[in-house]
């Protein structure tokens, strides 16, 4: 199996799994977050195999959209042997794949692993950042707004992640792609309180 049938496999897998996500983390997240990943890895000359398999496959045992994640990483450990991935891409996938999520706060030690990160961040920000926030805080029956000190609202999200994002990006190329996409937020913040 070639390289592009291999992404295409991975692509299909993803598909299967988050298809039905209300939360924000729909299949279509994982497309945007390869397509950025990709336009970031040409920049900074990382693996584009690597880079491209780990970003559809990033939330893959997720803990908050997994009831059994450990289980979820193996399947998905089975399914890359079995489209013939060799042992050593499968472990730098994994590698990059590990430490994305915003909530462990780590750095992934590869290129890869950054730019994945890098990239799913960016997805968190911009309009669709916005539009991603209010689907999350929908589906988890919660309030849009209360007021400044109240947590687990939308717009408490924004204060508790979004505008912390473009400090917290790993690569010149993201850090240049955030920046309209933070000073969006900021518009849409403004505006919203004006209103409230
Ligand atoms: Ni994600």
């Amino acid at each position: 199996m070639d390289k592009n049938s291999q992404l295409e496999a991975i692509n299909n897998y993803v598909k299967n799994i988050f298809d039905a996500d209300a939360t924000g983390h729909d299949y279509l997240h994982m497309r945007r977050v390869a397509r950025l990943s990709k336009e970031i890895a040409v920049k900074e000359k990382a693996d584009l195999f690597i880079t491209e398999a780990a970003s559809l496959l990033h939330d893959v045992g997720d803990f908050k959209l997994f009831a059994n994640p450990e289980q979820a990483l193996q399947d998905v450990n089975v399914f890359l042997q079995s489209i013939h991935i060799e042992k050593e891409d499968i472990e730098r996938i994994e590698t990059a794949t590990k430490d994305v999520s915003f909530r462990k706060g780590k750095i992934p030690k590869t290129l890869e692993g950054k730019i994945v990160q890098d990239a799913d961040r960016l997805d968190a920000i911009g309009a669709i950042g916005i539009a991603r926030t209010f689907a999350y805080g929908g589906a988890k029956g919660q309030l849009i707004y209360q007021d400044a000190e109240t947590e687990n609202t939308s717009i408490k999200h924004f204060y508790n992640k979004l505008l912390l994002i473009k400090d917290k990006l790993n690569t010149d190329a993201a850090k240049q792609i955030a920046e309209k996409r933070h000073a969006f937020i900021e518009t849409f913040l403004s505006q919203f309180f004006e209103e409230w």
